[in-house]
């Protein structure tokens, strides 16, 4: 399995990525914001882009997105193909482009929102801590990235304060000693966060149906 970061030469894959990245939203019946491969093929040509590959078969994939003129970065669009789960890929690729993302953009806080408990976890696991929406970046234009997500309204509604993603951030300025409260990810607490948030939301959408 190669781990690279993507360049044009892999444009090819870009039309697989997509149709994965969808074909998974539709099988977690989850929200996700759509990506058309012409975007993706960018992200690959500025170098912004992390792809698995094993020979020539596509195997997973990430991106990074900046805003708040390079102050914020995202790390977005995790996807492995369903042939290569549940073997450490997801971790591989997701701290290739962390680390990708703080040498391209050294100081950036690094940040991601995800309804993913395997994302959860790998990003805890890199030093990530959940944090409220307001941490975030205040950039319209990543917020304007979760219009095409099913989820979108709940968002709006909440005045972006919540969604059924949770916020994840590594702020590089914090010192490095300072330890999380919380050795380790609690998966249990994030389950049922998660379950409360989508009675609490989706109650509240056939109220006002
Ligand atoms: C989520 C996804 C990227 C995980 O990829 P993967 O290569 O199977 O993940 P890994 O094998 O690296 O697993 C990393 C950790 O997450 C855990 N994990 C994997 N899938 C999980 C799931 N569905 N639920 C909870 N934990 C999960 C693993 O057990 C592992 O934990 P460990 O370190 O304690 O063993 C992959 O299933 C996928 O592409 N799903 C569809 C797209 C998606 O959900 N993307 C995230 C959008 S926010």
């Amino acid at each position: 399995m190669k781990i690279l970061i993507a360049n044009k030469a892999h444009a090819k894959y870009a039309e697989t990525i997509c149709d994965t990245i969808a074909e998974s939203a539709k099988v977690r019946g989850t929200g996700i914001a759509r990506r058309t491969p012409e975007y993706i093929i960018t992200k690959m040509e500025n170098g912004n882009a992390i792809i698995a590959l094993d020979g020539d078969n596509f195997a997973g994939f990430c991106y990074i997105e900046v805003w708040g003129h390079d102050k914020f970065v995202a790390n977005s669009g995790l996807i492995v193909s369903p042939d290569y789960r549940n073997q450490g890929l997801a971790k591989d690729i997701k701290k290739a482009i962390f680390e990708h993302s703080q040498n391209k953009y050294p100081g950036a806080k690094i940040f991601g929102i995800t309804t993913g408990l395997a994302v959860m976890k790998i990003n805890y696991e890199l030093g990530y801590q959940p944090v409220t929406f307001s941490e975030l970046t205040d950039d319209e234009s990543f917020w304007k990235g979760c219009q095409t997500c099913k989820n979108y309204d709940i968002l709006t509604r909440t005045e972006r304060k919540m969604c059924l993603c949770t916020g994840m951030l590594y702020d590089p300025n914090k010192k490095k000693e300072e330890k999380p409260r919380h050795e380790s990810f609690n998966e249990k607490t994030y389950r049922r966060l998660k379950s409360i948030k989508q009675t609490l939301f989706y109650k509240k959408d056939k109220e006002s149906n």
